[in-house]
């Protein structure tokens, strides 16, 4: 470090920017609110320890690829270092959205429906976007996608944050050494909790899509335009909190509780979404694509934003 082609020389950007106040403490660090002390712009700013120098690295040269910017994805603004031996602390610097995570969005606030079609097609196509490859973009799998990983900018679209994990296939090359069971246990697929993923390309992209289908189903429980008179229930995370071992999760996998779910509200089954005539059903079985227990049924991150797309055209119910 500095990375080629690193647009500012190091101590520039942690010369400028003062820390606020943290806004969340996340695996490898902490987010805080920085402030630029020239112009006040506000930016936010990962601080990783010297130890997760690995995670700091990836994220900043996934954020760097060429064309990697993107609407939906969190806007970088460059890394930095500050302090010496074990004070030295890892910057990560990007974009600022006060309306903070999908998570703490959802937990404060109902959507109407044409809310929830604009969260869902934006976080679908920011994902679509990481897992499309160009002449000189590779695929990307995320591989930690879950509300708390996705910002809310004020215009009511979603960008994806937490790159940390994240892992880039190019074409022809090798998968190389990867650990399969990384992400957050309560987003994570069949495949995954039980070691039975396989190491190919899709395999880890159709793994993003589980967790897609999941933080869309946080959305839709939050939707005004879903749950008529009896009123929106208050905002929870996918699953039970059955995390004590990871002996219960296998017994009590998300996909099961939530289509107990779906049932239990007088929804049809699966079996009986054959006839699509509202916004509504056709969202519950394309979120249920999402999270089919097997991988190669599910939808891609492209067709699920696509059918977002054109459930504008639907009535709700
Ligand atoms: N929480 C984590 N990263 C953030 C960001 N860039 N903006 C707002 N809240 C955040």
């Amino acid at each position: 470090y500095p990375v080629d082609n690193h647009p500012f020389p190091v101590g520039h950007l942690s010369s400028h920017i003062r820390l606020k106040e943290r806004l969340a403490t996340g695996k490898f660090g902490c987010v805080y609110i920085g402030e630029d002390a020239e112009t006040d712009q506000r930016v936010a700013v990962k601080v990783f320890p010297p130890q997760e120098r690995g995670s700091w690295l990836v994220e900043q040269e996934l954020y760097s690829l060429p064309e990697m910017s993107h609407p939906n994805i969190l806007c970088f603004i460059g890394a930095d270092q500050c302090g010496q031996g074990p004070d030295l602390r890892l910057w990560l610097v990007t974009e600022y959205h006060p309306l903070g995570s999908a998570h703490d969005y959802l937990a404060g606030h109902t959507v109407s429906w044409i809310q929830l079609l604009d969260l869902a097609e934006s976080l679908s196509r920011g994902l679509a976007f990481l897992h499309e490859s160009s002449s000189e973009k590779p695929a990307i799998a995320h591989r930690d996608i879950k509300s708390r990983n996705v910002l809310i900018r004020s215009d009511l679209s979603c960008c994806i944050a937490d790159l940390g994990l994240a892992k880039k296939f190019f074409q022809g090359e090798s998968i190389g050494d990867v650990h399969p069971q990384v992400g957050t246990r309560r987003y994570m697929s069949p495949e995954v909790l039980e070691g039975a993923m396989s190491f190919y390309k899709d395999s880890f992209l159709r793994v993003d899509v589980y967790s897609l289908g999941l933080v869309l189903w946080e959305m839709l429980t939050r939707c005004t335009d879903a749950y008529g008179a009896e009123g929106v229930p208050a905002y929870r995370l996918p699953c039970r909190p059955v995390a004590q071992s990871s002996r219960s999760w296998r017994q009590a996998p998300c996909r099961q509780y939530l289509r107990q779910y779906w049932q239990s509200r007088g929804t049809a089954k699966l079996a009986e979404y054959s006839l699509i005539t509202s916004g509504l059903s056709y969202l519950r079985e394309t979120i249920c694509c999402c999270w089919d227990h097997v991988p190669e049924a599910r939808l891609t991150a492209a067709c699920v934003a696509e059918r977002c797309k054109a459930l504008r055209r639907l009535p709700v119910s």
